[in-house]
């Protein structure tokens, strides 16, 4: 995004356990799917549960600039008046998914296949993304995308001349991003287009689109979409989100004498990667009270602190834990012995590096902690000191940081939080609710005017 906002710091210090229930905000990954798939359907869509989130608002946007009406009777819900599978029109500007990964790459999956020309642009961070794991294979669709330097956005994106063709792609990463935005293409594609994966990521859009009366079709390999087919609208109730959750989690697991519930969290076993780590770790955490909402599985997470110790990360879980690995780095430097984290490499293609992100945020925080390309060797210790941590813009570098000051000898200032508003407004104000002892900075770099 372009434009100038004000910086936005943090301090954190040692609060009180935390105890009682909370709410966390809808999940992100699939408020940005129910627009899209919303959008696209022929009729109206009510969405409730949404992440009033600037990254999912952004997607609204695209979608509102490409003829959709979206209205929003009130915080957290949204009536999407469906134009169709082949309805949208074209955009009079670029499209801005602002900091957003999931919205430009998805979008991409949804626009290659359009009969008008757009171009997708973000923040600083989402542009220096790799977006060559989408451009390659729609490319191969038949797609006509142009992107700047080495596959990084803006993304100029041309009618293709004899429309797309199904494919079948095999993934290279894990990356949910890219196989939604493969069969995204594919909803408009001639065939049958089928993604294969290295390991199974989050299946969000395969659930919505079943949702949305048009199935996927999985083996044990493949997942595949027919083309030519449409989508029939449906209300969806978002969950709460287990990515926003999962610092309480955290924070519920290191804080002494903690007794936390968290209400109603979507727990898609392709998510909760963070709750089997903690538990190897010696976590105390109850799954209560599961349902079923909107085809994706939800329940309560009670929370209880507990010495944690240190552990192997088994590869296998990294798929499911992608977005709390910050959340996790802080849990294994409060742990008793050695944190391995290995194979999770994609971690430096995030909002941030968030490798580097954390290592050098728990490193200024007195934890022993060692960089590895892919991955971290984090021995543990009873307590960490006050400091000062850099979030690199990172909304979840910033939050783990709040999480880390809970068990600190002096207060944390943690600088650049105003993302935190891509995925968790209201953060603060509930960490407070919560037990965090955590507020804004006051001082010359709260009102420092940085290009954002
Ligand atoms: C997401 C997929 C993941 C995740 C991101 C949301 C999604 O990204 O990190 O926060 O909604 O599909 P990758 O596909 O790059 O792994």
């Amino acid at each position: 995004m372009s434009g100038t906002r004000p910086r936005l710091d943090w301090i954190a210090r040692p609060g009180a356990p935390l105890r009682g229930r909370i709410r966390v905000p809808g999940d992100k990954s699939i408020s940005h799917r129910a627009i899209m798939l919303g959008s696209l359907a022929d009729g109206t869509t009510r969405i409730d549960g949404f992440l009033e989130g600037e990254d999912t608002r952004a997607t609204a946007a695209a979608f509102r600039a490409m003829g959709v009406r979206i209205e929003t009777p009130m915080p957290g819900a949204r009536i999407v008046h469906g134009v169709g599978i082949d309805g949208l029109s074209a955009p009079s500007a670029p499209l801005d998914c602002g900091n957003a990964g999931t919205a430009m790459r998805l979008l991409a999956g949804v626009l290659a296949g359009q009969s008008f020309a757009s171009t997708l642009v973000g923040d600083d961070s989402l542009s220096r993304r790799p977006m060559r794991r989408v451009l390659e294979p729609l490319a191969r669709m038949g797609a006509r995308i142009r992107a700047r330097d080495d596959a990084c956005a803006p993304l100029v994106i041309e009618p293709s001349p004899s429309g797309l063709t199904a494919i079948d792609w095999r993934c290279p990463v894990a990356s949910a991003q890219v196989k939604s935005a493969i069969l995204l293409a594919g909803l408009r594609a001639r065939g049958t287009t089928r993604v294969a994966e290295p390991q199974p990521t989050r299946d969000h859009t395969e659930r919505m689109l079943a949702a949305f009366g048009h199935p996927v079709r999985a083996d044990r390999e493949w997942i595949g979409v027919d083309g030519g087919g449409r989508l029939v609208a449906t209300d969806i109730e978002v969950p709460s989100d287990f990515s926003s959750a999962a610092f309480f989690v955290v924070a519920a697991c290191v804080v002494p004498d903690s007794d936390l519930v968290i209400e109603r969290v979507g727990v898609n076993p392709l998510r909760t990667g963070l709750l089997r780590a903690l538990r190897m770790m010696g976590a105390a955490i109850e799954v209560i009270a599961p349902d079923v909402v909107g085809g994706e599985p939800v329940a309560d997470l009670r929370v209880r602190a507990a010495p944690l110790v240190g552990i192997d990360l088994p590869e296998s879980l990294v798929a499911d834990m992608i977005d709390e690995f910050p959340a996790f780095f802080v849990a294994a430097a409060l742990a008793e012995g050695t944190t391995r984290i290995r194979g999770a490499a994609e971690l430096r293609v995030k909002e941030s590096d968030r490798i580097a992100a954390m290592t050098a945020a728990l490193a200024g925080l007195g934890a022993r902690i060692e960089e590895r390309p892919d991955g971290a060797l984090i021995d543990g210790l009873p307590r960490l000191r006050g400091g000062h941590v850099d979030s690199r813009g990172d909304h979840r570098i910033a939050m783990a940081a709040a999480v880390a000051a809970q068990r600190a000898g002096g207060p944390v200032t943690i600088a650049d939080c105003r993302n935190v508003d891509t995925s968790f407004p209201g953060f603060v104000a509930l960490a407070r609710t919560a037990g965090l002892d955590l507020e804004q900075a006051a001082g010359p770099d709260a009102a420092a005017t940085i290009a954002g």
